[in-house]
C-alpha cells in the first residue's frame, strides 16, 4: 500500500519535473536575458539600425542555422561581427528555444 502510493506520487512528480525543465528554456525570456533585444528590438521586429535584421516570423530552422553560423564564424558577412560576441552566452538548446519563439512572433 505504501509502495503503491509512492509510485503514484513519483508518476505525478516526474512529468512535472520534466516539463519544469523544458519551461526553463523560454525563448521569449531568453531573447530578453541574452540581450538579443538590444539590437533586434524588444518585439524582434524593431532593430536599432536599419541594416540589422527583423527576426519576428522567421522560419525556426533558418533562424537557428544563422545563429549557429554566426556563433561559429561560418557566417561572417555584413554586420555579423556585431552579433558574434553575444553568441558565446547562448547554448544550442537556448538558440533552438529562441528560434522556435521567433517563428511564432
Ligand atoms: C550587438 C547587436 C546584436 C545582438 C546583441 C544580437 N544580434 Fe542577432 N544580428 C545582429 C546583426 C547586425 C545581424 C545581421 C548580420 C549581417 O549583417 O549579416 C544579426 C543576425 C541575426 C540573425 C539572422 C537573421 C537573418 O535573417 O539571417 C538571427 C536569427 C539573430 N541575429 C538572432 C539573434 C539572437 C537570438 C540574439 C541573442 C542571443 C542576437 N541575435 C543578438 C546583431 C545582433
Amino acid at each position: 500500500m505504501k509502495f503503491k502510493s509512492l509510485s503514484i506520487a513519483a508518476a505525478l512528480i516526474l512529468p512535472l519535473a520534466l516539463s519544469g525543465n523544458a519551461m526553463a528554456l523560454d525563448g521569449s525570456a531568453l531573447f530578453q536575458s541574452k540581450t538579443c533585444w538590444s539590437c533586434h528590438g524588444k518585439d524582434a521586429k524593431t532593430p536599432i539600425l536599419p541594416v540589422y535584421p527583423k527576426l519576428a516570423g522567421q522560419n525556426a530552422g533558418y533562424a537557428l542555422q544563422q545563429m549557429k553560423d554566426i556563433k561559429s564564424g561560418a557566417r561572417a558577412n555584413g554586420q555579423s561581427a556585431a552579433m558574434k560576441g553575444v553568441m558565446g552566452l547562448v547554448s544550442d538548446e537556448e538558440m533552438a528555444a529562441i528560434a522556435d519563439w521567433l517563428a511564432t512572433q
